[in-house]
């Protein structure tokens, strides 16, 4: 497995909406798990119908590709304006996905500081109780970038309630 040092988080363009539509059905095939509310539609995939607004909208919505050493590890989907804060400049993270392969080697975490330096601001991260390995990740993740400085809240959420964490990312107190 690669070290951390060699994960890049790419920008997508439309070019990438293939390979992102691709990476999405794994994502939300596992998500299914956390909300199984979850429907598989008539022709065998999920489909992800805002995917093309990260392109049509690329002041609002951000979409980036992960590599490990060149390959491909999973993505992230990020949005300006958060359903979880009335701000409309507020960041927020839609999806994010590290390929099974590459979990629990520091991936998401690496890619996660990579995020938060290249878009530096207030942030929410909102994820289900119910998807606990997530939410164990986020919390690690979130509290190591702001030394303990984040809120964290809870809101309605079905099956479970979400977490939502808010803070500001810095990019020069960043530590990795
Ligand atoms: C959540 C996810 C992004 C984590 O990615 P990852 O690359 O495995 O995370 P990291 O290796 O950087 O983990 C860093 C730390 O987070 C915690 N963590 C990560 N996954 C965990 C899990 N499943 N259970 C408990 N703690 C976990 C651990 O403390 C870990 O450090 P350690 O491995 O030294 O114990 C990945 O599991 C994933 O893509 N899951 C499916 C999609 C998903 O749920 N996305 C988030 C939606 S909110």
């Amino acid at each position: 497995m690669a070290g951390p040092r060699t994960i890049s988080l790419d920008a997508a363009t439309s070019s990438d909406a293939p390979l992102l539509s691709n990476l999405l059905e794994l994502y939300i095939h596992d998500l299914s798990d956390v909300f199984p509310g979850i429907e598989l539609g008539a022709d065998g995939r999920f489909g992800y119908d805002k995917l093309p607004l990260y392109w049509s909208e690329r002041e609002r919505r951000f979409a980036f590709i992960i590599r490990c050493a060149g390959r491909i590890a999973g993505f992230v989907l990020a949005t300006r304006g958060s359903p979880a804060a009335e701000d409309p400049d507020v960041l927020d993270i839609a999806e994010f996905f590290v390929l099974r392969r590459y979990r629990r080697s520091g991936v998401g975490r690496r890619a996660a500081v990579l995020l938060w330096q290249r878009l530096p601001g207030k942030w929410t991260v909102r994820v289900s109780e119910g998807n606990a390995g997530a939410l164990a990740f986020w919390r690690g993740a979130v509290g190591e970038l702001t030394s303990g400085a984040a809120t964290e809240t809870t809101r309605p959420g079905h099956p479970n309630p979400w977490r939502v964490f808010s803070f500001e990312s810095v990019p020069e107190l960043v530590a990795i």
